[in-house]
């Protein structure tokens, strides 16, 4: 008999909303089966659209894969940000959408703080 498949759980703290998907789904997979807050346009690394926040469980997202690291660093995004399109979940995680014009896209530039 074989075991259950564990469920990865997705949380939004900031709006409360908690879905459960299997491992290895896209968090714009997750996004259009859950209703889940993240807007999203073109699925390739290319908009930054789809950005989140994480709040918790980096190391169970896929690592950033080049396109995905190149845009980011492009829009000097902070570190614990990353494109939604492109992450794979293998744990669970706590997330925030960051939209296209939030003051946290921006790490601070050099004397600022
Ligand atoms: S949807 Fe455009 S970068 Fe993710």
């Amino acid at each position: 008999m074989s075991e259950p498949v564990k469920k990865i759980k997705i949380e939004f703290p900031k709006t409360g909303q908690v879905c459960e998907v299997d491992h290895d789904d896209t968090l714009v997979d997750a996004t259009f089966r859950y209703d889940l807050p993240i807007r999203y346009r073109c699925e390739r690394a290319v908009c930054t659209t789809c950005m989140v926040e994480v709040l918790e469980g980096m190391e169970n997202l896929s690592p950033p894969e080049e396109r995905e690291a190149q845009t980011l660093k492009t829009i000097k995004a902070p570190s614990h940000c990353r494109l939604a399109c492109q992450c794979s979940v293998y744990g669970d995680v706590k997330l925030d959408y960051v939209p296209i014009t939030d003051p946290r896209r921006k790490r601070p530039e050099e004397g600022e703080v």
